[in-house]
């Protein structure tokens, strides 16, 4: 009897999982993937059946597989993003004997990205535009993972770093007990031409203010203070400055909710996931010296920040997400 060749078992599960998917498109009368101007931002739209979706990953799974193996160890071991410069780096501490970012030399300049893209008004925007159109999954897990409903009423919450406040108005909507107040740099809060409005129904609970979190929170009383990826792109020396510097703000009992990477223990996601989540590791590492962060190392940064800081809980989005939500309280 012949077995079958991981290759043919590979180009099988893709033959396989492919036509379910094109099955399923044709049925219902969705458009082809495609770059297209005006293709779909998803193959599959939101809603539709699980099992599809887990075809979708098993045809990726097995295509980069294979495409691995057909590539071969001689051509692996010399990729176009090689990680050994990276892992050379990070052995012999070299970024702390060259006082600049990675985004710094890259683009000429001695500014950090967010002073650099104050310069730049247009690649500001379209940052800014990008981050309000995130997911909003994980607006509904910040929802629905954290108490809001034991705040008391007229509580307040500051979103720190909230850009053009879409975070906040989502959580606005959801929760009318409370007043937001979104803080951010100047160029940000003043871009009258953003592509995010904030919805007329929450415009009365959500106001924006300019503040730089390198600076001594003005508000006081503050309930809760909402961090969402913002700590990932700094290292922890820059971490523990925007966290000492929200204390004199903070109610005691004062929650930190912080919705950034969690990263997970390797091999526990699906070979893409782990992918991109690695490769968003390494990309903080060389852009920002900084790093996606493990709950041991969350931990740790509470730790070092405050001893009146008390990290509460991580938990993780979903089972295979990640991304989680960190609670810690303020025991000053
Ligand atoms: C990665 S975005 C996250 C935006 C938002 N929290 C979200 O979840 O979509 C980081 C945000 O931090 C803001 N930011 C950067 N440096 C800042 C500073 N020193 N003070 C206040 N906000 C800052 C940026 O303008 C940007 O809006």
């Amino acid at each position: 009897m012949t077995s079958t060749s991981r290759i043919l078992e590979l180009s099988t599960i893709i033959s396989t999982n492919t036509q379910k998917i094109d099955t399923y498109l044709l049925v219902n009368d969705l458009p082809q993937p495609s770059f297209q101007e005006y293709g779909p931002l998803k193959v599959l739209p939101d809603g539709s059946p699980p099992e599809l979706e887990q075809a979708r990953i098993d045809a990726v799974e097995a295509s980069i597989e294979l495409q691995q193996l057909l590539q071969g160890p001689d051509s692996l071991l010399t990729p176009t993003i090689n990680s050994t410069a990276l892992t050379a780096i990070h052995e012999f501490k070299l970024a702390t004997k060259v006082p600049l970012e990675g985004f710094a030399l890259a683009n000429n300049t001695d500014l950090q990205f967010y002073n650099f893209l104050s310069q730049y008004p247009e690649r500001a925007k379209r940052f800014g535009g990008v981050m309000s159109s995130s997911s909003t999954a994980g607006l509904q897990a910040l929802l629905d993972k954290f108490p809001w409903s034991s705040l008391p009423e007229n509580g307040l919450v500051v979103d720190l770093g909230g850009s053009q406040g879409h975070v906040s108005a989502f959580l606005a909507e959801a929760i009318p007990s409370l007043k937001f107040v979104v803080q951010d740099l100047p160029e940000v809060i003043s871009d009258t031409e953003s592509t995010y409005r904030v919805p007329e129904a929450v415009a009365n609970r959500l106001v924006s203010m300019e503040h730089d979190f390198f600076t001594l929170q003005p508000l006081k009383d503050v309930d809760v203070v909402v961090i969402r990826y913002i700590f990932h792109n700094w290292s922890d020396e820059y971490c523990i400055r925007i966290l000492r510097n929200l204390i004199p703000g903070l109610k005691p009992g004062a929650k930190i909710l912080i919705q950034d990477h969690l990263m997970p223990e390797p091999k526990t996601l699906s070979l893409a996931k782990e992918r991109d989540v690695r490769a968003m590791d390494m990309i903080m590492l060389s852009l920002f010296n900084s790093r996606e962060r493990e709950e041991d190392d969350w931990k740790e940064l509470v730790a070092k920040t405050d001893s009146r800081f008390i990290f509460e809980s991580a938990e993780r989005q979903a089972q295979d997400s990640a991304s989680g939500i960190m609670v810690v309280s303020w025991q000053g």
